[in-house]
């Protein structure tokens, strides 16, 4: 987008505050950003929060150099935990992310009313996109219905065209948590922007290539080449490409730990708006694509504790086809699956 669309950004705002974070009178909305966020965005959803009747409060720290723990050295650690540990609802713009740091565990521990919405990276252009011009409730009822689709099958089969072949089973396990994101933050805890699924399978059963032909983040971003991963039993064992392969199977041997070369978790992107940009809170909603991540598994997905590991990353699979025990659900990123139509109507898809 070139333009500044502030009508649409002020719009956005609204369904953000009113209908996604059901902000009501008189309830407290703190806004965090670092110096590294988009101010527009900052200030648009404050004034949307005053406009709920709701008592907006910003808090603007320098960026830190890392992100979750990472940052913890470098945060006004107390008071953002004691102002957090406080509010009703909490708005993250964070660029450098609080997510998992120590304040943010403290008081999602402390506080159980906390309403959190996270939206690490978040732009003008991307919450017009993502937010404002979609249909929250058909998106809802739409990723309802994959989620349910998603836990019933067993066999999965993944191709995109530029080469990805890919066989896995979900796995029987109870310990596995299916995540689902449409937006909505009208419970306490942390929710995330629209437009995602995520679980993770069966490990010794995914055989094949994945194919990273969106971003892949870290070590590179936007790729300019697909990045091969050859998978057997659950690891991958080589990776082909040009030099954003090399780079990317360097990182990845750096830490020098067996976890990093194990995918960790599968996801589906469908939020109607995203386009690739580079910015991994975007790209992991392209419709019709799929992520795999690599390395640590969140206790979100795994119980009780997830499966550690010296860090994680993030790859793009564009315009993925899917055949969910045999029956065709995704054709190169289009739902072909029946029963969804009047949905992706309403979705423009
Ligand atoms: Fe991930």
């Amino acid at each position: 987008m070139n333009g500044l669309y502030e009508y649409e950004l002020s719009h956005a705002a609204v369904v953000l505050c009113r209908d996604l974070l059901g902000l009501k009178e008189g309830e407290t909305c703190i806004i965090t950003a670092d110096t590294e966020s988009d101010v527009r965005v900052v200030n648009v959803t404050a004034a949307a929060a005053f406009g709920c009747g709701a008592k907006p409060m910003v808090v603007t720290i320098p960026a830190p150099r890392g992100v979750g723990r990472a940052a913890d050295p470098m945060l006004p650690a107390e008071p953002l935990t004691a102002a957090l540990s406080e509010a009703d609802t909490w708005i993250e713009y964070n660029n450098k992310w609080l997510l998992y740091s120590t304040p943010y565990e403290k008081a999602l521990k402390k506080n159980k009313r906390l309403r959190h919405q996270c939206f690490v990276g978040m732009t003008a252009d991307m919450m017009v996109r993502c937010i404002g011009r979609v249909d929250h409730a058909a998106l809802s009822e739409f990723l309802k219905q994959v989620l349910d689709l998603t836990v019933k099958t067993k066999r999965w089969r993944f191709t995109t065209p530029v080469g990805e072949k890919l066989e896995f089973e979900n796995s029987v396990d109870s310990n596995r948590v299916y995540g689902m994101d449409d937006g909505f933050a009208l419970e306490p805890g942390s929710h995330f922007m629209s437009g995602q699924i995520g679980w993770t399978p069966e490990w010794e059963t995914i055989r094949g290539t994945i194919v990273f032909d969106g971003s892949v983040v870290p070590p590179v971003g936007r790729l300019k080449e697909p990045v091969f991963l050859d998978v057997e039993k659950g690891r991958v064992v080589r990776i082909r490409g040009g030099a954003e392969a090399k780079t990317f199977e360097q990182w990845l041997e750096s830490f020098r730990d067996p976890q990093m070369f194990v995918p960790a978790h599968v996801c589906w992107g469908f939020n109607p708006g995203a386009v690739l940009t580079g910015e991994i809170l975007e790209d992991e909603r392209v419709w019709g694509s799929t992520e795999w991540g690599l390395g640590e598994i969140g206790s979100c997905l795994v119980k009780p504790e997830g499966v550690p590991a010296a860090s994680h990353t993030d790859g793009i699979c564009l315009n993925t086809s899917a055949w969910l025990d045999g029956r065709q659900f995704l054709a190169e990123g289009r739902v072909v699956y029946p029963g969804f139509e009047g949905l992706l109507n309403r979705l423009g898809r």
